[in-house]
This record gives structure tokens, sequence and C-alpha cells, in this order.
């Protein structure tokens, strides 16, 4: 059975103790989040062979090739500030590239606000989404899209997409890499008790700064019909990305990055 070939890969952690697997799913996120309203433990996954309707941010289409790539999502139920949420997509994109530039041995960099690049390429897109009740987090979900196996991408992604494949000349197991991206998540998530959030987020904080793409860099970040071209400086505590630009610093809470 393929769940327990992956359940042994995962071992006895809490993250992927609870696995939902699919053959064939719409998207891991929307799963997720049904299993998260049902009253799905922290640390569950859900894991797809295939999405039909495999989402990334801002609506757009994310597609993997069945059985090649990893399309998962982990629910997490994390005692922080809805206000801090973003801190979350960090935590995320921060846990993969440890993960994949520890596995391949290369240079594996974060570029807000939830990718992950291997050789300044696209490897890994996240897609995290909260489920709010009142002013609580009830669940959040961190939809977590691997390139593993794949050799070609088609325009407009082409040359700003890589695979594993692609950048390390070799095949890759799709579940020895979801083992290690949940290793690495869990040992950075500190969130299951309150009260600690604040170092918690500053930990996050600190360690995607170092692991940043984009921080120290001049970009073009694309809002909509909006483009700001200035300095990446800094995260602040929410996850926003400052901007340094002629006409003054701006907060950012969403938009595409363009490293310049
Ligand atoms: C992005 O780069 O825009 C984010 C892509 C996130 C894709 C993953 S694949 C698993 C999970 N299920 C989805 O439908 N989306 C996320």
């Amino acid at each position: 059975m393929i769940t327990e070939m992956i359940r042994e890969k995962i071992g006895e952690g809490v993250f992927g103790r609870e696995l939902y697997y699919f053959e064939s799913v719409d998207s891991t996120n929307l799963a997720a989040k049904k299993f998260a309203l049902d009253g799905a433990a922290e640390g569950s996954v859900v894991l797809a062979r295939e999405q039909t309707s495999g989402t990334g941010r801002q609506g757009r289409e994310w597609i993997s090739e069945p059985g090649k790539d990893l399309a998962c999502s982990l629910i997490l139920r994390p005692a922080i500030d809805p206000a801090r949420i973003g801190v979350l997509s960090l935590f995320a994109s921060t846990g993969v590239a440890a993960a994949l530039g520890a596995m391949t041995g290369m240079e594996c960099r974060c570029k807000w606000p939830n990718d992950v690049l291997l050789g300044g390429k696209k490897v890994s897109g996240i897609l995290s989404e909260s489920i709010l009740g009142g002013r609580e987090v009830r669940a959040v979900v961190i939809g977590i899209g691997v390139n593993v196996n794949r050799d070609t991408f088609p325009p407009p992604i082409g040359d700003a997409a890589t695979s594993l494949l692609l950048a390390t000349g070799r095949p890759w197991e799709p579940g020895d890499v979801l083992a290690r991206i949940l290793r690495e998540l869990e040992s950075r998530y500190m969130f299951p008790a309150s009260g600690r959030q604040d170092e918690a987020c500053d930990a996050i904080l600190n360690e995607w700064s170092e692991r940043s793409a984009v921080l120290g860099r001049e970009i073009v970040v694309e809002q909509g019909e909006r483009q700001l071209r200035g300095r990446a400086v800094s995260v602040d505590a929410d996850g926003s990305l400052v901007l340094e630009t002629p006409q003054g610093v701006h907060h950012l809470a969403a938009g595409d990055v363009h490293i310049v």
C-alpha cells in the first residue's frame, strides 16, 4: 500500500501521523480544508498523486505531473494572533527550503512571499489558507507543491522554473521529499503551546531573512496593475515585505516579486 510506504518514510513525527492519500483529488488544499473543518488533528497531511484543480496563489492554476511531483497539504492549529498569520507562509517556505537544500546540497532560497528557489529558479510554491472562527485561528492549511521529477515546463513558466531532477541530474522519490519536508517543518514549529508566539515568529522571521533571495536586492513588486520598484530591506513582524523606493517606504502584504 502506498500509504504504508509513505508512513514508513515519515517515521514517528506528529506531522504526517494522520495521512489522507488520494490517487486523484481536485486540490489537496480543498480536501485539507474540509478535513480541518471536520476536526482533523494538527499535523494531518493530505497527499495526492494527481490534482485536477491544483491552485496557486491569486487563484492561478498549479500544475504538477501525476506520480512525478509532490502535491500535499499540512493542517496546523497554531496558537497565533490572526494579525501574524502571514508569518506561517514564511515558516513553510523556510522549512521547504531547508529540506530541499539539505537533500540536494544546493543553495535553496526563499522568495517572498512563499516561493522556494533552487539554483535561482522556482522549485516549489506554497499556498497557505486560514480558517478563522471569530477572532481565533481555527486552522491553517499549508499547501506545498514541489517540482520533483518533471523535465519540461511549458511557456510562459519555461526558464523561471526547475525541478529536483533538472537541478541535480538525478530522479528523486516524492515520498522521501515529503518526509524530509515534514521533518524540517516539525522541527521549526513552535506554535502548539500558546504564550511563546512572539519568540516563535521572531525565530521564523530571522531564519527566513537568512535564506531570503530578495532582501538587499533591487526588485519589482506587481500588485495587479500597480508596479513598485525598489530595494527589499526587511520583513515586518506580520510577514509583510518592506520595500524602499524613491517615493518612500512601502509595507507590502501581497504581490508578485521579480528580482531585477
Ligand atoms: C504558488 O506558487 O502559486 C503556490 C502553489 C501551491 C501549490 C500546492 S500543490 C498542493 C496544494 N494544493 C493546491 O491546490 N495548491 C497547493
